[in-house]
């Protein structure tokens, strides 16, 4: 009895003891929060069993529903483009600047097959301490299996087939998602995107209509002659006007590459200048939305030109946020993504 008193004793003051060296090492400072230190070979391996054991055990007895219904993996493919594709990228896209620094780097799904009922929990509930959202706060299970069913298909999608999907896949309007800049191509699309688009230095987007959800024409007339004129300073290549039109931390669009203003201005400002002076442009709609000091006009503009020695025929959608100043209205973001018009 003495014995086992003893024993019982001697575990509990090395737990303490250990618990205070954690304590004091976690205080201290001495680990390496940072996303780009790598865990251990054992830590990783730690957290990875537990990760997989609380999504089986959770996801076990999850009725699965017939994930092969045309509709549904439609539907799911619209929800797929509009918002997971800056993580988990696309038939044809190698990488994106959001992925590249990722920790747990979200994986690639067009390049796995995950089980659908670990796939359901997992969009549901997100995964703690990685970046992976609960898309269950602000969307219904039919709409999460949507997407399992989508994913499901990913595995061996070409481009082209994925590009077809999305075209043809309801839009997804339960809610925007402001950065959600990944299913527009740029005139900078990068190598291995869609081929189709090669010669147009201006691919495809395929959400026509999504992003206006909520906004009408005229609703914030300041904010939409903003957008105007800067559209004209654009064509007219002033580049004073077309900086006083930004505010300084605005961020620039187009397909996968976001840009700061300085950046912009230091070389794509200059392409588009010289594309747009001698195109033809006309706005086919504009409609804005305001919150607050905030708005957002998004214009579909065709557009008629040449880029390298070639006619190019363009519908571009432009996403714009504004901020008011005062009295005037500062853009804080573009979003640039064009399709090619047809003949
Ligand atoms: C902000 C980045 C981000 C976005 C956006 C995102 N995910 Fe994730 N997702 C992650 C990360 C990171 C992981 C990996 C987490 C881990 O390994 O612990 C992940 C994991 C997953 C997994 C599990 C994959 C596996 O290895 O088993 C699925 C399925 C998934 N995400 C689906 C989606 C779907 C569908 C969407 C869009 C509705 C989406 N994700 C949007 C970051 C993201």
């Amino acid at each position: 009895m003495k014995r086992q008193t003893e024993y019982v004793a001697f575990t509990a003051a090395v737990a303490i003891m250990l618990a205070v060296v954690l304590a004091i090492y976690g205080y201290s400072g001495s680990y390496n929060i940072g996303a780009d230190d790598p865990h251990w070979a054992v830590t990783h391996k730690v957290v990875r069993t537990v990760r997989d054991r609380s999504i089986r055990s959770r996801s076990a007895d999850i009725q699965v529903p017939n994930l092969n219904d045309p509709a549904l993996i439609l539907k799911g493919a619209g929800q797929y483009d509009a918002m997971c594709t800056g993580c988990h990228l696309k038939p044809g896209v190698n990488n994106s600047e959001l992925r590249a620094g990722m920790y747990p780097q979200p994986p690639k799904l067009s390049g796995i097959q995950v089980d659908p009922r670990d796939a359901f929990w997992i969009i549901k509930h997100g995964i703690k301490m990685s970046a992976m959202p609960a898309w269950g706060a602000s969307h219904d299970d039919q709409t999460i299996w949507s997407m399992v069913a989508f994913v499901q298909k990913l595995p061996g999608m070409t481009p082209e087939q994925y590009h077809d999907i999305v075209a043809k896949a309801p839009p997804d309007d339960d809610m925007d998602m402001d950065s959600d800049s990944e299913h527009s191509h740029s005139h900078h699309a990068a190598e291995g995107d869609e081929p189709q688009n090669a010669d147009t230095s201006a691919p495809a987007s395929n959400e026509t209509g999504k992003y206006a959800a909520g906004l009408k024409a005229g609703a914030v007339p300041e904010a939409e002659a903003a957008a105007q004129d800067f559209l004209d300073a654009l064509r007219s290549g002033d580049r004073v006007k077309i900086l006083r039109l930004l505010a300084p931390e605005a961020q620039i669009t187009e397909g996968n590459e976001t840009q700061s203003v300085k950046q912009y201005a230091g070389h794509h400002m200059s392409e588009d200048v010289a594309f747009l002076k001698h195109s033809e442009l006309t706005v086919v709609s504009r409609t804005s939305a305001a919150t607050g000091d905030t708005a957002r006009v998004i214009s579909e503009t065709n557009i008629i030109g040449t880029t390298n020695g070639r006619a190019a025929r363009l519908r571009s959608r432009e996403q714009m946020g504004l901020k008011r100043i005062g009295d005037q209205w500062k853009i804080v973001s573009i979003e640039w993504s064009s399709h090619p018009l047809a003949e």
